[in-house]
């Protein structure tokens, strides 16, 4: 991998569990990704990321891993592993693997072992404190609802957890954790493969002390301002860096919610001193985000530019961005800033447009590129995921919220909304599996699915098919200078890019109207070359854009050029 080859690639996000299924239990699986691995050739892109497929009791869709060394029995066996590093390698495709390293399960055996009893060499690998007064030993609150501390009546200790009580926090202080850590990382990047995105890395070091968080709406103490970005994060990975990652050719990621620009210069630093990119939040936290997301709130674009823009300029020359709209802990995006209706394609190549072109390394999570949906939730056992079930029983529970009300904010919300089987083709369960699959298909795979957008050129398929080779064949797309212009127009999103010699300009149109809007000096429409429209004819006027309606062209800088050819 050369040196800046990340900073050229397209990600693709699987979901294995929901991806492919090749034996029909109903859950996807190693083999389903190989024989998907010419699907996500031709569609263009450079690096795959697959997430969790370990040996785990799946309370928490497998981040919460029970054996990082083993292959989770429904996925298949480390030689469909190994044969699928091989023949994606053949096709020229990376993978990169999910390291969730800030917790484990709690039949993990450094757990068992660690609650045996109060000398065992691995107490330490986890938090354990005595209660306070018959309570809790702080006042923090879990990530998932409910005490971040479970008490284990083995040794009469509570343990840290910051999301499920089955997921039990590493005390990375323990230098023995950390080496036992980097050991198995080694494992898997002598096996081949192509790095690491991972998960919660800015969660793992925690305050000495683990003092009372501040309290908040759910009467809990927030943990986050004493576990984010914590005081020895950046020399564990500083350290991880010389003792594994920098003997290897590869591709990091972090996941890294709260890390605010001042953090990312260092997580994501140019000079390589940490990880090569990271997850940031900010801008999927606009409507609600953590601090309590079962709410109807809709992200605001003026903010929301605003953002994204900061983000755009701020790291420029200094560190690389991660572009992303969806994952498998977001509600789908086409649902939550498009449309559903007649507009749902135009609106979902518009929101594909606007990351697209900024400068980073984008991802694309599996269904993104068709324009999948939310799913209209009508009841609670059609959900999967622990947090939304927890969040139904309990908010109902205390009459904050009707269930009709938990379940219109669930089919808005949830992390469910992203984890519903792939949609191949219209045939029975979306042509994802011949058994049951684990969680119900969205019934608009008979309208959304591969099959039907693969051959239609103007699908959304193809679209973002277009855009991937568009950021091969112009360089401007990865070295451009960011510049947010019209940044108080609250429909329409227009940017630039540019370098000495060309303009690149993006314009998107954020509502489901027609809108007028003042096209800005920069453009100059009449002296680029369009290189991309989400609507087939053109438009007429350069004054007005039809509803979602998205372009993008291209110039030179030097009037004397004349038109791009
Ligand atoms: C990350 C994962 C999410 C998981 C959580 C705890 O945010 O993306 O799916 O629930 O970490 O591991």
């Amino acid at each position: 991998m050369s040196e800046q080859f990340y900073t050229k690639s397209v990600v693709y996000q699987i979901y294995i569990k929901s991806f492919m299924d090749s034996d029909g239990d109903g859950i996807g699986d190693l083999k389903g990704i190989v024989s998907k691995l010419d699907y996500l050739k031709q569609l263009g892109v450079d690096i795959v990321w697959i997430t969790p497929f370990y040996q785990s009791p799946n309370h928490d869709g497998g981040y919460d891993i029970s054996d990082y060394q083993k292959i989770g029995q429904s996925y298949g066996s480390m030689e469909d592993f190994d044969d699928l590093i091989y023949k994606a390698h053949q096709l020229g495709l990376k993978v990169i693997l999910d390291l969730v390293v800030n917790h484990t399960s709690n039949e993990h055996p450094w757990f068992q072992e660690s609650r045996s009893n109060k000398e065992n060499q691995k107490r330490d690998y986890y938090f354990w404190r005595d209660g306070r007064d018959g309570k809790e030993p702080n006042n923090w609150g879990a990530l998932f609802g409910g005490p971040a501390w479970t008490l284990d009546s083995k040794t009469g200790q509570y343990y840290l957890h910051l999301f499920s009580p089955s997921q039990p926090d590493l005390n990375w202080d323990n230098e023995n954790l950390r080496q036992d850590v980097y050991s198995m990382m080694k494992w898997w990047l002598d096996k081949g493969i192509d790095g690491f995105r991972m998960d919660v890395i800015s969660l793992i070091s925690k305050t000495a002390g683990l003092p009372d968080g501040e309290v908040g709406t759910n009467n809990y103490g927030n943990s986050r301002q004493w576990v984010t970005n914590g005081p020895k994060v950046h020399d564990y990975l500083r350290e991880m860096r010389n003792e594994v990652l920098d003997k290897y050719d590869i591709v990091t990621v972090g996941e890294a919610s709260g890390a605010t620009i001042d953090e990312a210069l260092k997580y994501a630093s140019v000079d390589k001193s940490e990880l090569n990119m990271i997850f940031q939040f900010e801008h999927m936290d606009l409507d609600g985000g953590e601090s309590f997301k079962w709410n109807d709130k809709k992200i605001n674009l003026i903010e929301l530019k605003q953002c994204l823009s900061k983000w755009q300029t701020q790291l420029f020359n200094k560190a690389w961005n991660s572009l992303y709209w969806c994952n498998h802990d977001q509600p789908r995006i086409v649902s939550r800033l498009g449309e559903e209706g007649e507009l749902r394609e135009v609106s979902a190549k518009m929101l594909a447009t606007c990351i697209h072109f900024m400068q980073g390394t984008p991802y694309i999570y599996q269904g993104e590129e068709l324009g999948m949906t939310n799913v209209q939730f009508t009841d609670v056992s059609q959900l999967r995921d622990l947090e939304s079930i927890d969040a139904f029983h309990r908010y109902t529970k205390v009459e904050r919220f009707t269930e009709d009300e938990m379940l219109k904010m669930i089919s808005l919300k949830a992390r469910d909304n992203a984890r519903t089987p792939m949609q191949w083709n219209d045939k029975e369960n979306g042509g994802f599996t011949q058994g049951t699959p684990w969680m119900d298909i969205n019934p608009n795979y008979v309208q959304i699915n591969v099959e039907e957008q693969l051959n239609r050129l103007d699908s959304v398929l193809n679209y973002y098919k277009n855009l991937i080779e568009l950021r091969k064949s112009f360089d401007i797309i990865t070295t451009g200078k960011y510049e947010l212009l019209d940044k108080y127009n609250p429909d329409v999103y227009t940017y630039i890019r540019s370098t000495n010699e060309e303009i690149l300009w993006v314009i998107c149109n954020f509502s489901n109207q027609e809108v007028t809007y003042m096209n800005p000096e920069y453009i100059q429409e009449d002296r680029s070359k369009i290189i991309l429209s989400n609507y087939v004819s053109r438009s007429n006027t350069t004054d007005t854009l039809r509803p979602y309606e998205s372009k993008v062209g291209i110039r030179w800088v030097n009037p004397n050029r004349g038109k791009y050819e």
